[in-house]
């Protein structure tokens, strides 16, 4: 019998690939309940399995592609060192590779090295990148891409200090997408001014355009588009300049189905009028599968229209990784009614835990110890922060709730730990499961820690 297809998505925990044991909720053998009891909340939680499943998938999804596809983990989703060991060695014990690293900071390629990446597995992107860093960078061989005309003679100078030359990349920026402050423009002349400065420079060569143009990619149409405009400037480049573009980097920006960013008026209506916005509709989110297929054709068939070599791809994804594969328990301390038959849920999560993603995003939430239980009331469930802006969702159908009910917010694997803060709170533990077992990624901050770099003698 032929089962019919649910109209939205994230009704169920078993969409994370999670368990619903008897309205409770299970993680790869791991009651939530016991990991609420051993570890307290606020606590991510991360799903070791399905990190690996994701990882699995988004590399099968761009394979047979030659000459071939690097992957580069984007450090600014999830920067929980734990969860970047697991992204970096995760497939190794397979004979798989495990994922390089994407970073933006001096902090992030320093973290990057400190894991012990190859550098030659690191890119480092960026809009400013200090001298230090681009030292260190170079001196070890990680992957420069260059955002500006600035940047490039910053870049010169390190190098032309250092005695060495370099292979670079320039970060692009196409007509297509994000446009706003990064990298140089390929239709304002920008992006061939930076090429023409390279080519009259002793110490640089270039050698790979990067972009990177939206986040939470429900089609294929953008990454397309950017990827036909960088093939076309390749072709320019060689054409004009004789340099061969070795890598073309598209960047990250791969959504998932049980994420949805909010369009505007949804996102007006919710904060103003606190309209719940709806959940993603079912199909909504194209496979990577059939996405990245139509990528790698849509390369193929440039490349070979244009009569150039295509080059090797890299791409640079967050979200798709670790935004599935984690979420964040939180206790409800109690309900109290406000004004206009409106309910608060008081938790000890808030703004603090939860600020940017649930500000732009919808992302489900479950009572995890009633997964079975109907849904009773709509809900402002708030955090412990004397301020009228500490909400975590502004309007929510949940079961009735009662003190010490766990929330389990869905898909807080990407930008939740990036964004908390310690306002007046430590900030959340996190812990990985597998095999029914859990291990402490991150203890929770201690008030010591918090004011570990503070000096008032
Ligand atoms: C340069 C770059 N690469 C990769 C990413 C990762 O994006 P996502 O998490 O949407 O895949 C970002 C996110 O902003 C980015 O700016």
């Amino acid at each position: 019998m032929s089962q019919k297809q649910p109209a939205v998505v994230g009704q169920r925990v078993e969409d994370w690939g999670l368990e619903n044991r008897q309205g409770l909720l299970i993680i790869d053998g791991v009651s939530c309940l016991d990991l609420v009891r051993e570890f307290g909340t606020p606590l991510h939680v991360v799903h070791e399995r399905r990190l690996q499943s994701n990882i699995r998938r988004f590399r099968a999804a761009f394979s047979g592609y030659e000459p071939g596809v690097q992957i580069f983990y984007s450090y600014k989703s999830n920067g929980i060192p734990g969860v970047l060991k697991l992204l970096h060695q995760r497939g190794e014990e397979e004979g798989e590779e495990g994922l390089g690293a994407e970073v933006i900071s001096p902090y992030e390629l320093w973290l990057a090295m400190r894991m012990g990446v190859d550098p030659r597995r690191i890119v480092y992107n960026g809009l400013d990148k200090p001298p230090d860093s681009l030292r260190l960078a170079l001196g070890a061989g990680v992957r420069i891409n260059a955002d500006s005309l600035i940047e490039l003679k910053r870049l010169e100078a390190v190098a032309k200090e250092l005695g060495v030359g370099c292979e670079i990349g320039i970060r692009v920026c196409p007509q297509v997408g994000w446009n706003s402050q990064f990298g140089l423009g390929l239709a304002n002349g920008q992006a061939e001014q930076a090429i023409d400065y390279i080519s009259r420079s002793s110490y640089l060569t270039c050698t790979g355009l990067m972009c990177h143009v939206t986040t939470r990619a429900t089609e294929a149409k953008p990454h397309i588009r950017a990827c036909l405009e960088l093939v076309r400037f390749a072709a320019k480049v060689c054409r004009r300049y004789g340099l061969k573009i070795k890598t073309l980097d598209l960047g990250g920006g791969f959504g998932v189905p049980t994420v949805k960013g909010l369009s505007y008026w949804e996102s007006l209506c919710y904060r103003l009028l606190n309209h719940p916005p709806k959940p993603p509709k079912a199909g909504e989110c194209q496979p990577i599968e059939s996405l990245a297929e139509q990528i790698l054709s849509a390369l193929g068939r440039e490349c070979e229209r244009l009569k150039i070599d295509p080059p090797i791809l890299c791409l640079e994804p967050g979200r798709i990784i670790t935004s599935d594969a984690q979420l964040l328990l939180l206790t409800v301390a109690g309900v109290k009614p406000g004004d206009k038959r409106c309910l608060f849920a008081i938790t000890d999560g808030g703004r603090f835990t939860t600020n940017y993603p649930l500000d732009h995003e919808y992302h489900a939430a479950f009572v995890a110890n009633r997964l079975n239980d109907p849904p009773g009331q709509e809900y402002f469930v708030v955090g412990r922060l004397c301020s009228p802006g500490d909400w975590v969702f502004r309007s929510i159908r949940l079961p009735w709730l009662q003190a010490g009910d766990i929330l389990a917010i869905m898909d807080s694997g990407a930008y939740f730990t990036q964004f908390s803060t310690n306002f007046s709170f430590p900030r959340a533990a996190v812990v990985a499961v597998r095999d029914g077992v859990a291990r402490v990624l991150r203890q929770r901050e201690t008030y010591e820690y918090m004011i570990g770099m503070d000096i008032w003698s």
